[in-house]
């Protein structure tokens, strides 16, 4: 940044310790997207780093967080799931398997087939871990446990842990799709709630971003509201303000940052994309997710299955995930990401995506107030 450090900071910022109100998304996933080396550089810009660690079990989730507090020394958060009502699963993913071939006989042979299509034989995943309830509740423990400042829940509310949480002086924050959720988040203790808007990359809600931010501002004041999904860049930042947010929470922009841990071939897709190219699917996980559209989420929306629910369908899926990443088939790979991947043009690092945000924003409140005339 300049000599002179620029200035975009409100309350939130101080009640947060950190130097402008920008969030990396935690974004969990087998890709890597938030290792702590990107969680960090955003610390270090002045933001606020979130670790995704939904898919890492408790020992891995503890490692990376001392990695993250080896590197920066600021305040940071951890995102994950809570454990949800999820339908009655097998506890090992070979159980799971057993139990789609016996009661989900078309879904199974779906998968088969178009595994076989695409010139591939799945590749079972080694390990035995279903995300059911009881590996959440592990990795809710290793979180509280190296007590961390910010805990995010990725889906359900933190209820749960709220005692356990405000009691050592962690801040919590939900992720709210409607107005009914975010009510929610706010009865079981949230401190902040993120507003997820439709065009966002990952896990998403029905309602985009401008209807839903000065819904929810409204549903649930004086808590304040943190903007997601399609903030690419300054505009989307003083946008996300002026709609009455207090802060902006960033995941596809930043997966294009020298740091982001996803191949480098998902970063270029993303590069080389333009927005229609990021169509919501619920054949990765069960839940509606957007993610770039490929030959897996064209199949399986012209298949006219229903999808399982979680955590059954991420498991029907996963051993052709598997194949076509250990034979380099990246066109096969969920890549999750959002509509703002078609603004996206370049890697660089996290702190100059960064940077150009805050100078961004700045530059477009300032304009506004000389270009438009009020009175
Ligand atoms: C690759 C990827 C993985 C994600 N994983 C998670 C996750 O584990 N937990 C979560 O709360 N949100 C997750 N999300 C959603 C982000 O937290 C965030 O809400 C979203 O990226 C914001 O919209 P944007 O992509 O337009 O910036 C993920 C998003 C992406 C793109």
């Amino acid at each position: 940044m300049p000599d002179s450090k620029p200035i975009l900071h409100n309350r939130l910022c101080d009640e947060l310790g950190i130097e402008y109100p920008i969030f990396l998304a935690g974004m969990g996933g087998r890709n890597n997207p938030t290792p702590p080396e990107l969680v960090a550089a955003v610390c270090e810009a002045g933001g606020m780093g979130v670790l995704g660690v939904a898919a890492l079990d408790a020992e891995e989730i503890r490692y990376r967080i001392r990695e993250v507090r080896r590197l920066t020394n600021r305040p940071f958060g951890v995102d994950t799931l809570m454990p949800v009502r999820l339908t009655e699963a097998a506890p090992t993913r070979s159980g799971v398997r057993h139990q789609i071939q016996k009661n989900h006989p078309d879904h199974w042979q779906f998968m088969e087939e178009f595994t076989a299509r695409q010139g591939l034989e799945a590749h079972p995943v080694e390990n035995e871990i279903v995300a059911d309830n009881s590996f959440m509740r592990l990795q809710l423990d290793a979180i509280l446990d190296e007590k961390v400042p910010l805990f995010v829940a990725a889906l359900g509310d933190p209820g749960f842990i709220e005692e356990r949480a405000h009691a050592q002086g962690m801040k919590l924050m939900g992720i709210a799709g409607n107005v009914r959720n975010a009510r929610r988040q706010v009865d079981a203790g949230t401190d902040l709630v993120i507003a997820g808007g439709n065009e966002a990359g990952g896990h998403i809600g029905p309602i985009a971003s401008f209807p839903l931010i000065p819904q929810l501002v409204d549903a649930i004041a004086p808590v304040p509201v943190v903007a997601a999904g399609g903030i690419a860049d300054g505009r989307g930042v003083a946008a996300a303000l002026a709609l009455g947010a207090q802060a902006v929470w960033v995941g596809t922009a930043f997966l294009v940052a020298d740091e982001c841990g996803i191949p480098e071939s998902q970063k270029q897709e993303i590069i080389d994309s333009q927005s229609t190219d990021f169509v919501v699917s619920r054949a990765w996980t069960g839940k509606p997710t957007r993610s770039f559209n490929n030959p897996m989420t064209r199949a399986w929306a012209e298949s006219d299955l229903e999808p399982l629910e979680a955590p059954v369908q991420k498991i029907l899926v996963e051993d052709f995930q598997q194949a076509a990443i250990d034979t380099a088939r990246e066109e096969l790979w969920f890549n999750p990401a959002g509509q703002v991947g078609g603004m996206l043009t370049r890697r660089r690092p996290a702190a100059e995506i960064f940077e150009d945000m805050v100078t961004g924003a700045i530059d477009v409140l300032k304009e506004l107030q000389s270009n438009v005339r009020i009175g």
